[in-house]
């Protein structure tokens, strides 16, 4: 239940509006104050009075009832006390009864969510640079499908470009079928790395005309396409899977080839098209941008060109509520002028299309950029993160059995949690040891607290009931306020699409489990006092997992 709504919907405050009141409402800082406090001090001025006589007027005009059982005036802030026992009845019957399902909701029944994520390009390295809008991205899959909406993942392959008629060249000059069969993405990369380094006006001139018989439909050229782009696909799809990644759909810049035509038809109807040098271009001075470039001069087609027709497409076949485009920051402006353009076009819909940018990840030492040659390859990253905890847990509890399948779980889940933790548009700097502490603010420590819960339950070895009639101590508490605010936690990530918020929600709970867990006897206590913990154990347990699972990452059953 939310406490909040409920005390705002209650406490009536002439020319104050019970938005206002709820969004006023605070956490006392001793929670031996209260459960939340409402400042008075924005009243005074509305009714010239002092604030202590504020809050003690309406503090005698709020009647308690089984929900708030306590409101006191201190200091100009109105203090009120949740019913504790009330709140652990329903928090914890609600819980044990909805296990994994609660938090979720039917708020997005009929409404689809496209979410454009991960969007490799084509036999190129799918490097750290990849991690955040792959994790960020699949992340908010999950919690929308949690919140009931359709979800429709795609990834936008960057299969379309120039790159291709050099990688075809560079195979002819060098490559060996065998070689690049059994090599894969690597030894592609490795092609193209060569041409790239080597080629001169010969070469560049040939691989363009490679890329004409791509475009023109040559068979041989097409077909060597097809398999670069199966090789990247297998590869990247074995990432996926470690990473509990999924799409519904894989059409990429290529498959809008037939569909730009269109595009370019109703800007020139609409009278958007301009000439400009030899090239076309949608003129966006008038908005403080530079114009959007929609076909060069020599009549090819761009990448904004490309996700004209593709955001036509997908409204056209989705019918989608929301559009979000998971992309770093660097194309802030790609993506401004490309709604802006769908704006022009009367497109009504072009305000449903998010840019949910994100910050850049690096390694302690700086690697990362493609261009230096110096790249880290995701799938390095998640193996080294992998042998590095199986270092860790074989150092804390050498005794565990299957250490190989908890090493992956928890290394893959730090992985994940580290590029997901801090708000989504801060640039971080990925580091083995921080994301693998058992200490710190990680899934880690978050697993950890999820093994504990359930060895606590493995020892009690009884059903777990709540007791009745219970008032809970301010530790225990802490913990049910934590649970309660589940919910509302997964809808907040949902509008605000930050993963970040369920992160942090999980290392929270798991400190105050942990707080509680040190201060409270469980399995030596008795009567009521034991029921009410176990049952609280359980509650945690459950919330962690559902919390790390929306995240795509999994709980060992121990550590
Ligand atoms: N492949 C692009 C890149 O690596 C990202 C594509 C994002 N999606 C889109 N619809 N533009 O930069």
């Amino acid at each position: 239940m939310d406490y909040k709504q409920h005390i705002a919907d209650k406490l009536k405050i002439e020319g104050v509006g019970s938005e206002e009141i709820y969004s006023s409402l605070a956490l006392p800082p001793d929670p031996a104050m209260g459960d939340y406090a409402l400042p008075c001090f924005r009243f005074a001025r509305i009714f010239r009075r002092p604030p202590a006589a504020i809050a003690e007027e309406l503090k005698n005009s709020f009647p308690t009832d089984g929900v708030i059982c306590e409101v006191n005036a201190v200091n100009g802030y109105l203090n009120f006390k949740v019913n504790k026992a009330g709140l652990a009845d329903s928090v914890l019957k609600r819980i044990l009864s909805e296990g994994e399902k609660y938090g979720s909701s039917e708020m997005g029944a009929g409404k689809t969510v496209c979410i454009d994520y991960s969007s490799v390009n084509i036999a190129k390295p799918f490097h750290i640079g990849h991690l955040s809008t792959t994790v960020i991205g699949g992340a908010l899959y999950k919690i929308y499908k949690f919140l009931g909406y359709n979800v429709v993942g795609i990834n936008h392959l960057g299969d379309y470009g120039t790159q291709f008629g050099k990688l075809i060249s560079a195979y002819k000059r060098w490559g060996n079928r065998e070689e690049v069969q059994k090599g894969g993405i690597h030894a592609i990369n490795d092609l193209y790395v060569r041409f790239n380094s080597e080629a001169d006006g010969e070469m560049e001139s040939e691989a363009r005309e490679y890329f004409r018989l791509i475009e023109s439909g040559d068979r041989e050229a097409n077909e060597l396409f097809e398999w670069f782009k199966d090789l990247t696909l297998a590869y990247v799809r074995g990432i996926y899977e470690k990473l509990n990644i999924t799409f519904d759909s894989y059409a990429g810049e290529r498959f809008y080839t037939d569909k730009m035509q269109p595009v370019i038809d109703e800007l020139t109807q609409k009278g958007l098209l301009k000439d400009s040098e030899g090239a076309k271009i949608v003129d966006l001075e008038e908005y403080g941008m530079p114009p959007c470039l929609i076909l060069r001069s020599d009549g090819a087609s761009l990448y904004a060109t490309r996700d004209l027709a593709a955001a036509i497409y997908r409204k056209n076949t989705y019918d989608f509520y929301k559009c979000l485009y998971v992309v770093a920051y660097q194309q802030n402006l790609h993506f401004r002028q490309v709604f802006k353009v769908l704006e022009l076009m009367g497109k009504e819909w072009a305000g449903d299309l998010v840019h949910v940018a994100y910050g850049m990840v690096s390694l302690e030492d700086g690697a990362m950029s493609t261009r230096k040659g110096k790249v880290v390859w995701l799938e390095d990253v998640i193996s080294k993160c992998v042998e590095k905890a199986y270092a860790v847990i074989d150092e804390k509890n050498p005794e565990l059995a299957d250490k190989e399948r908890t090493a992956n779980i928890v290394g893959v889940g730090a992985v994940i949690f580290g590029a997901l933790y801090n708000s989504k548009i801060k640039d971080i700097v990925f580091s083995y040891d921080k994301v693998l502490s058992f200490e710190g603010e990680t899934s880690v420590y978050v697993q950890y607290t999820y093994a504990r819960a359930n060895s606590v339950l493995a020892k009690a070895e009884e059903e777990v009931v709540p007791p009745e009639a219970y008032s809970p101590n301010p530790q225990e508490s802490e913990v049910l306020k934590m649970l309660a605010a589940f919910p509302d936690t997964v809808k907040d990530a949902a509008e605000k699409y930050e993963p970040s918020f369920v992160a942090r929600y999980a290392v929270d709970l798991a400190q105050k489990y942990n707080k509680f867990y040190i201060g409270c006897k469980i399995l030596t206590a008795e009567g009521d006092a034991k029921k009410f913990r176990l049952a609280l154990t359980k509650a945690t347990r459950t919330v962690l997992s559902t919390a790390l699972a929306l995240l795509g990452i999994g709980v060992p059953e121990k550590m």
